[in-house]
Formats: C-alpha cells, sequence, structure tokens
C-alpha cells in the first residue's frame, strides 16, 4: 500500500537532464554573419524550460536568468548544443544549469560558448505555485552543483540589497564630481 504525503516525491538530476542540438541556419544570423544572441537565449529558455518542466512535473516559468556571457561567436552552420540539468531546488523554484557548446561539423572544432543558470518556478492549471520535488544528488558532481547554486543565490540576495541601496546623490556638484573620468558630459 503506497503512502500519500504531502511531500513531492524526490527525483534524481538524471531524471530530467536534456540535450537539445540545433543546426544554425543562415536565418539566424546578425548582419556580421554571425548567429543572434537572442536566437541562443530563446533556444536556452527551452531547455531550461524542458528539463524544469520534467523535474517538477508541473508548467514552470522563467523567474531569472544569471549571467549569460557570450565568450565565443557561433557560426552559420555550426551545430549548437544546450545541455541542461537541474543544480538547485528550493521550495517551488529551481535552478537550471545550463551549458551551451558550438560544433564546427567540417572540423568538429568544438567551442564553449557560455555556461548560464536560469531559475524556473512551477505553476499549476490556476497559476498557483506548487512545490516541487526534491533532488536526489548521487554523485561529487551533483553535490558540487547543488552546493554552488545554492551560495549563488545568497550571493545574489545580498548583491539586490546592495542594488537597492545605490541612489544619486541629491547635490549637483557630488554627483559630478562622482561622475569624473566617466565618458558623459552634464549639459
Ligand atoms: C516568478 C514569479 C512566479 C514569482 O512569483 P511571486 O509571487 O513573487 O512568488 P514568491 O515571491 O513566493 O517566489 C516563489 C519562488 O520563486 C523564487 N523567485 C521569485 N522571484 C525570483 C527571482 N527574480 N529570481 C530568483 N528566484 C525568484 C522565490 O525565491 C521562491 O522560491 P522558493 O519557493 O523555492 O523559495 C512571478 O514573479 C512571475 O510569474 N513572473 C513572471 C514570469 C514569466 O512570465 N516569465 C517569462 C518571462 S518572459
Amino acid at each position: 500500500m503506497s503512502t500519500q504525503t504531502n511531500e513531492a516525491p524526490y527525483k534524481s538530476v538524471r531524471f530530467s537532464e536534456t540535450t537539445i542540438t540545433e543546426l544554425m541556419v543562415p536565418a539566424y544570423s546578425n548582419f556580421g554573419g554571425k548567429i543572434h544572441g537572442g536566437v541562443l537565449l530563446s533556444l536556452m529558455d527551452k531547455v531550461a524550460y524542458v528539463c524544469a518542466a520534467k523535474h517538477a512535473g508541473n508548467y514552470c516559468v522563467t523567474a531569472s536568468i544569471d549571467a549569460v556571457d557570450f565568450l565565443q561567436p557561433v557560426e552559420v552552420g555550426d551545430l549548437v548544443s544546450l545541455m541542461a540539468s537541474v543544480n538547485y531546488v528550493g521550495n517551488t523554484s529551481l535552478v537550471v544549469g545550463i551549458r551551451v557548446i558550438s560544433e564546427n561539423i567540417k572540423t568538429n572544432v568544438i567551442n564553449h560558448t557560455n555556461t548560464s543558470y536560469f531559475t524556473m518556478v512551477a505553476k499549476d492549471e490556476q497559476n498557483n505555485l506548487v512545490q516541487i520535488p526534491g533532488l536526489i544528488l548521487e554523485n561529487r558532481e551533483d553535490v558540487r552543483r547543488f552546493y554552488e547554486a545554492r551560495r549563488r543565490k545568497q550571493l545574489k540576495q545580498n548583491y539586490k540589497h546592495d542594488a537597492e541601496a545605490i541612489h544619486m546623490p541629491e547635490d549637483h556638484e557630488s554627483c559630478k564630481s562622482l561622475l569624473t573620468g566617466e565618458r558623459c558630459i552634464i549639459s
């Protein structure tokens, strides 16, 4: 006989690991002939959703994205692979870590394009937040990712607190002197 509890069942990282591979067609390129950053962002959002929704067993929305730095340009004709896994779970939110690589089909040279962390929040059909299953950490790498994601969450809370405290000085002269050396003119 199964026992009913209010706690959502735990799932392993492996259960929801997701990889999407897509060919970079000419329609994805910008005026410089490279792939638009927005195309990669859209693919990242897609793979984050698949991974998060599979773990949550529910519809998920993107709450925030941590650091998108494009390390290398992506060329038309490259194969881009996005590997996503759940790094951390809170109560109704989880963090999906995504590693993006691009591969030149002719030379097989692989470039690491970027690594980002998407915080996704689970919702039910009535748009209410729902609890997410806990995470089973099966190896040292799973534990490292969970620990690091929790640390980033704490650092982000500190940063948010500091950023909210930024205010321009009331006094025009003080403001002017603080901007000395910047490439601006106060006319
Ligand atoms: C994200 C959203 C669901 C949060 O709703 P909320 O009523 O503020 O919920 P709460 O403050 O109770 O937070 C719920 C969870 O989300 C997390 N969260 C909320 N905002 C967050 C943010 N900016 N960054 C990271 N986590 C966030 C909270 O930490 C909490 O996690 P936990 O339950 O695991 O502890 C809500 O703001 C929303 O629906 N935003 C729009 C999402 C969307 O449309 N995305 C697509 C953009 S195009």
